[in-house]
Formats: structure tokens, sequence, C-alpha cells
């Protein structure tokens, strides 16, 4: 840290490396250059961009970052800091430098979650180690603060559950078929024309980037470290637009939810799509858009929304985290430790809990629904409803819709794994969990 007598004589400045200008990074970089003296007589600290690492310093990018601010040396940017911030995402190089920071007592602000849910607790203890700063709220749904106040707001409170709509990609996908009866590969396309998709769309439809975020916020709320592999992982490639107009006849809407549970054993972290009464807070989320909703012993319900992606959206995320870092930099102050003393263990789906909504053709025949009732009794799950219609394509074939009542999920994927065993069923054609927003 520095003081100098330039155009904030008054204020300490410090420098700041950025590794990365990408989508997020060249926004974070012109809120940098375009606002510093805002942002000096908002936090009283004057933050000096010194140099931006990238891989290609001649790449166009969507604001023009001065040619003298880039390199292609991040070792030798990250050494000059007294902040960096990481917006390269991916394991490495992203690993390394962000421990190189960290480990010469550097501040390091990051997005990247899907390092966080692979190595967070290596670079937690680093920061510990040399009383370093690590933010990272910019890593779960973009602009939405939810990793301050998950470890600050609720730091005196009980987390018991969070269920959020983390991966914007999904959410558009899932709410156009929604609202247009669009297929999944119709959908997708529109997603990929408009941007919302990446060409390679896997980390976001098969939810690997969901549960990342998952694990991030998880060991936040729950004070335990969580990685990626704690996450049961679905995304949303199965999802039909016969499960969307089913689920939307009974009241419900179809979204891909991140959800983290405290149960009586530990932990259930999963990621799947699953049936939400339309009317509940998070039936509401439309488009791209984020939102988590969070269940407090004391606070009660929490509801936090808004974007989850984009440039600028996340570019705010990190200038907050970048703010608020180098205020406690000019205080003195060292890092807070993450606090993982509970230590709860991620437990598996076995022993959760939750309604399931089956779909089935079965060859219509007599006594074919006393065999599909006996099924569902035999493994102690009960039908809550059951409808029949006959399919248009093949009267000897009936579609069964049914919904069980709350059972245990190694019970209801049982009953699921013996109507696939059983001669009169043709098709499982879907198993969609009911949350019931309770
Ligand atoms: N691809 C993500 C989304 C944003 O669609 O929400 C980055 O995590």
């Amino acid at each position: 840290m520095t003081t100098s007598a330039t155009s904030h004589p008054q204020t300490p400045h410090l420098k700041v490396a950025l590794l990365g200008a990408g989508t997020v990074g060249s926004q974070v970089a012109r809120v940098l250059l375009d606002s510093k003296d805002e942002l000096a007589l908002r936090s009283g600290v004057t933050l000096d961009l010194v140099g931006v690492a990238v891989r290609d310093v001649d790449a166009k990018r969507d604001y023009e970052i001065p040619r003298e601010l880039l390199t292609r040396d991040a070792d030798s940017v990250i050494d000059a800091a007294d902040i960096v911030v990481e917006l390269t995402g991916g394991i490495e190089p992203a690993r390394t430098r962000i421990l190189r920071a960290l480990n010469a007592g550097t501040t390091v602000v990051t997005g990247n979650k899907a390092l966080l849910a692979a190595h967070g607790r290596e670079l937690q203890d680093a920061a510990a180690a040399s009383g370093s700063q690590l933010s990272y709220e910019a890593a779960v749904a973009g602009a939405i603060p939810i990793v301050r106040p998950m470890r600050d707001s609720l730091a005196g409170d009980k987390v018991t559950r969070f269920l959020g709509i983390m991966n914007g990609t999904t959410n558009f996908i899932l709410d156009q078929m929604d609202t247009t009866g669009a297929a999944f590969d119709d959908a997708l396309a529109e997603a990929q024309e408009l941007g919302y998709a990446e060409a390679d769309p896997t980390a976001d439809v098969e939810g690997h980037d969901a549960a990342a975020k998952a694990a991030v916020l998880a060991s936040l709320a729950f004070h335990s470290t969580f990685t990626l592999d704690d996450v049961h992982c679905e995304g949303i490639t199965a999802v039909t637009a016969e499960d969307v107009a089913t689920a939307a006849e009974a009241g419900y809407v179809i979204k891909l939810l991140s959800v983290g549970e405290r149960t009586e054993d530990g932990v259930n972290l999963r990621v799947n799509p699953v049936m939400i009464p339309r009317n509940h807070v998070l039936g509401g989320v439309h488009g791209a858009y984020n939102a988590v909703f969070v269940e407090a012993e004391n606070a009660g319900s929490l509801m936090f929304y808004g974007q989850g992606a984009g440039g600028e959206p996340t570019a705010s995320a990190v200038l907050g985290d970048l703010v608020s870092a180098a205020r406690a930099i000019a205080r003195g102050a060292e890092g807070i430790p993450l606090s993982d003393h509970a230590k709860l263990p991620a437990v598996s789906m076995d022993n959760v809990t939750t309604r399931m909504a089956i779909t089935v053709t079965v060859k219509d025949r007599l006594g074919v629904l006393a065999q599909i009732a006996q099924v569902f009794a035999d493994h102690g799950v009960s039908i809550s409803t059951m409808h029949q219609t006959e399919d248009p394509k093949d009267q000897a074939i009936s579609v069964l819709r049914l919904v069980t009542h709350t059972g245990r999920h190694r019970d209801l994927m049982d009953t699921v794994g013996a109507l696939r065993e059983l001669p009169v069923v043709a098709e499982v054609l879907s198993v969609i969990p009911v949350e019931t927003g309770d």
C-alpha cells in the first residue's frame, strides 16, 4: 500500500492486478478505470489498476483496455499487486496463481466456482496461514449478494436449507419450454443464438456449473467443507416438452434446483430438475434470472433474486469484494479465516425424503393397474394421484402419470427400478422429484 500525491492525496493507494479480461474481466477493468475517482470517494481507497494478465494481448474486448496495462506475464503482475482479481476460470493455472498471491499475503478476489468447489479448503488454508483475504461473491449467482449474506449476515443463525436457481442458461431453457411448449433442443438452440448458452453447453445443461455453486454455498451455509464430488448432480437434457406440459397441468413448473439441506446425519447436496409449485417464489423466476431461497432457524425464509451471469452484473459482485477488501487492507485488518468447525459430512440421496412424479407407458391389459400399485406397495411407497390416458399413437398402450406421497429417495428409486422390470411396463418415461416448497 502506498500514499501518493496524485489525484487523491488523502487516500491510500492500492495496486490491483487483474487476471483475465474476458466478459467479466473487461467490465471490471472498465469500472476501475472509468470510475476510479468515485470508487475512491466512496471507499476511502484509490484502486490503481497496474496490470491485466491475458493470453492474447491483441484480442478484441468488450471494453478496450489501454495496451500498456496488458501483459502475458501473470506472475509479474501478481507479485506487484496489493490485490489480485482472478477471472480466468478453470483449475489451472488459476489455482497456482491464486496460491502464489495468497502465500505472499496478497488479497485475492475471484469468481472461480470450479476452482473453489475443487480446492476451496486449500485456498482458505493458504489465506489463513498468511492472514490474507480471499473473497468470491461473484462465484455464486453472479450479481446476487449471497456469499456475504451467508458468511456474515447469517453467521449468528443456523441455516437449515437453501434452494437455488443458480444457473441462468438452464433456467432460460426450462422457462422457454414452459412458456412456448418448445422441446429441449429447440430451447437450447435459442439460448445459444441469444448468447445465454455456450457453443459447448455441457457445464450448464448437465448441472456441473450449478453443482459447483452449490458446493461453494453449502460450505458457507453449513460451516463445513464440501466439494463438487459431494453433490448429487443431474442435468436437464432428459426433460421433455411432455414433462413440462404435465407439470403445468398440475400447477407446477420444472426448475433446475441446487439444494443444500441439513439432515439428521449431515448435509445432502443435490442439483436436479424438480417440479415446484408455480406459485412458489422460485416458480416466478423467469428467463436467465437466478434466485436463492434460504431457510434459517431464526430468520425464517429469505429470498435473494437477480442476474446470475453476464459481464456487468458479475463485475458488480467482483467490485463489491474489491472495495470491501481494499477498505480492510487500509485499516490493517487481516482476512477472517472461514469456519468449518461443524465438519458435517455430505450424505447420500438415500434418506432424503421427497415426492416423485413418475410417468410410465403400460400395455393396456386387465389387471395392469393392480400390478403397478403392488410394486409401489411392495416398496412402502404410497401413491397420491394417478392419471391414465390412452397413447394417441397406439390404443394398446396407456400413459400413466403417478405422483407419490413423500417417501425415502432410495425406496422411490427402487420402485422405479422394479417398474422397469415389470413385463406390463413398456417404458418409464420420466422420474421427476416434486418439491412441495414448504
Ligand atoms: N453459465 C452460467 C449460467 C454463468 O448460465 O448461469 C456462469 O456460472
